[in-house]
């Protein structure tokens, strides 16, 4: 934890990068742990173009109950310390793979959602803006033209949303310290921005349960522990 807390410290330009680790302490599952959502199901059947257009029922279903989850969950003690250390200048941005919103719940600011986000739905016909809680209503898939509604997220098929890929390529060329949160850093072109800020010069952190195909690139590594810990203990050594 020194030393992480003397990267921050030393760094001129921190950017935090977040993955689905960084919300299960807030009881969000995660995708690819012994207790992950596709350990059980298929990212295929669900979380992708096909579903949307060819097995729309399993689609709502899924989503709707991920925005259930999330509407019962909150940001955690991590969450709302990376929003402090935005505020004192700690760290400049987040990059997220997240789809929940519970950066900008906490408070952060400068957040890049790579994936999109559950947070805020619209319909594939006529584009109107929904906000999540229609896909908890009754019928909530269907919009007011009759066309069906859908979450903000990018689907596996689809790419990621320009600005989001541009500001995230300036922030990774930028930084010089670069700090992944909870990530197994196996899905691309996410995966890409760790390596990227290591190539243009940056000090680079990895905090994950378990172990990533990226720990050998890294100048330090931390496992086996909590995210929410592991910032509660460098908060502690930044006082
Ligand atoms: N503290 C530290 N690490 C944790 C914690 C925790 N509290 N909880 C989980 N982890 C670790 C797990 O060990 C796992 O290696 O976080 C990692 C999460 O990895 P994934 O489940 O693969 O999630 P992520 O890397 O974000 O997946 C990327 O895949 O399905 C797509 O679009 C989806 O954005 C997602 C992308
Ligand atoms: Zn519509």
């Amino acid at each position: 934890m020194n030393q992480l807390a003397a990267y921050l410290k030393q760094a001129n330009h921190t950017v935090v990068f977040t993955g689905a680790g960084m919300s299960t302490e807030s009881g969000i599952p995660d995708f690819r742990s012994a207790k992950g959502i596709w350990k059980e199901k298929d990212p295929m059947q669900l979380a992708s173009t096909y579903a949307l257009m060819r097995n729309r029922d399993e689609f709502f279903a899924f989503y709707q109950k991920r925005i259930k989850g999330l509407i019962s969950c909150q940001p955690h003690r991590g969450h709302k310390l990376l929003a402090e250390w935005e505020r004192d200048g700690l760290i400049h941005s987040i990059i997220t793979q997240n789809v929940d919103g519970f950066h900008q719940r906490a408070g952060s600011q400068h957040v890049i959602e790579l994936h999109g986000t559950i947070a805020r739905l619209h319909c594939i016909d006529c584009g109107q803006a929904y906000d999540l809680t229609k896909y908890i209503e009754e019928n909530g898939s269907v919009c007011t033209c009759g066309g069906f509604i859908r979450p903000n997220v990018v689907l596996f098929g689809e790419s990621l949303p320009h600005d989001a890929v541009d500001q995230a390529e300036l922030e990774s060329s930028q930084a010089d310290l670069f700090i992944v949160l909870g990530s197994s850093l196996q899905v691309s072109p996410a995966n890409y921005f760790p390596i990227e800020a290591k190539r243009n010069g940056a000090k680079l952190v990895i905090v994950n349960m378990e172990p990533t195909d990226y720990d050998e690139y890294a100048d330090l590594v931390i496992h086996d522990r909590k995210i929410g810990e592991v910032l509660a203990e460098v908060n502690q050594l930044l006082i």
